[in-house]
């Protein structure tokens, strides 16, 4: 892709938000479901527990507490919003979108509704459309939101993947800045040759949900996890290196890395690739797991609402997810610390700190 000049006007995220459903699944919870144990998962994922979503929520509940969270710190109601754009893996339905059953239960009658499909790096995704059409003129106020139920897609009796997914929901709001503020680079890939390194098999158009299909687990996730794992921290890797020097930002002057939440011997191998310190990396994927496209909007809510941001500021994002899809964007901070903040996110694991 071509460098990124400064449009007329920048993008900048205004408010942020995120809601995680109250019900913790502990690691010993999941020993009575497959054989496993606390000592493999934290090895080999740093996973300690996750969200699991009750079986009345739907994805567009857990995006609407993340939503409105987002447009209060921001100021604005939802009738200011232009654009939804809504990142997910588990829609409430294959029709209609989520973003549109959002956009009622918001009540946004104003804004343009609609999903966007890149897995775990859907958020990165979403805030390079929210940052075109703000910087076009296309929309003044977008709301980019990651959700997912992935415990509704997961086999519970397959130890590879069930260990590894959580539900939750996180939100941020853009608006103009002045060209050179807020987001100042985004770089996303793919690869769709390696599509099946992590898939649901059926329950689309080319295999609809049967009774076989069911019988077969196909409307589960499958993943092929080594290989996987191999191509995320080069995916990662390379996306950073590309988005920093769009940005003009070297990556020791990133304040705040916040990466995919996947694993963390992949964040670590990422952070040590970029030579980026490792309090500056946060990390909580301990508390939530892998919640793919709502882990970046989850972590920065909760960063910012720890007063770690401040005006002037760069944080980068990075992520990496299924389809393949990879990338990542660096920003320079404009929202004032909220009142309230207090200056530390003392819940937050540091990157590379021993997993205990
Ligand atoms: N408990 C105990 N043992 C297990 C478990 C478990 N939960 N899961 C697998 N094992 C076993 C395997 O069966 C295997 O046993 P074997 O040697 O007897 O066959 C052994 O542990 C080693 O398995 P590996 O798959 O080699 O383990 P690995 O070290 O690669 O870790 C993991 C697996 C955690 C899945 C890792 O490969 C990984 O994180 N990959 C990336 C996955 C990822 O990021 N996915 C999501 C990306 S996209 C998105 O975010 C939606």
């Amino acid at each position: 892709m071509s460098p990124q000049p400064d449009a007329i006007r920048g993008a900048t995220i205004v408010g942020t938000g995120m809601y995680v459903p109250e019900r913790v699944v502990t690691n010993q919870d999941l020993m009575r479901l497959v054989d496993t144990s606390d000592e493999w998962i934290m090895e080999r994922t740093g996973i300690r527990e996750r969200r699991w979503s009750a079986p009345d929520q739907a994805s567009s509940d857990l995006a609407l507490i993340a939503a409105r969270r987002a447009l209060d710190m921001a100021g604005i109601g939802p009738g200011d919003v232009d654009q939804i754009v809504l990142a997910t893996t588990t829609p409430d339905k294959i029709l209609p979108s989520c973003a549109c059953t959002l956009q009622a239960k918001l009540g946004a009658s104003r804004a343009a509704a609609f999903d966007l499909y890149a897995a775990c790096t859907g958020f990165i995704y979403g805030l390079s459309v929210a940052r075109g059409a703000i910087g076009t003129g296309m929309a003044d106020t977008v709301l980019v939101i990651g959700v997912e139920q992935l415990s509704r897609i997961t086999d519970m009796t397959d130890r590879n993947t069930c260990v590894l997914f959580g539900d939750g929901a996180g939100a941020a709001v853009l608006r103009p800045c002045a060209p050179g503020d807020g987001i100042r680079a985004v770089s996303i890939h793919s690869d769709g040759v390696m599509g099946d390194l992590l898939e649901v098999p059926s329950g689309g158009g080319l295999s609809p949900s049967s009774h076989e299909t069911v019988d077969r687990r196909e409307h589960f996730i499958r993943m092929r996890g080594k290989e996987l794992f191999r191509v995320a921290v080069r995916g990662m890797d390379e996306s950073l290196q590309k988005a920093l020097v769009d940005a003009g930002v070297a990556a020791a002057d990133l304040d705040i890395v916040i990466p995919h939440q996947a694993n963390l011997r992949i964040i670590d191998a990422v952070r040590e690739r970029a030579g980026v310190p490792a309090d500056r990396v946060i990390v909580n994927i301990d508390r939530y797991g892998n919640t793919s496209s709502a882990s970046i909007p989850i972590t920065l809510d909760e960063v910012v609402r720890a007063g770690r941001l401040k005006p002037g500021d760069h944080v980068g994002f990075v992520a990496f997810g299924g389809g393949i899809t990879w990338g990542a964007s660096v920003a320079k901070w404009t929202l004032p610390v909220p009142v309230g903040a207090n200056g530390v996110a003392a819940a937050h694991t540091v990157a590379g700190a021993p997993r205990t």
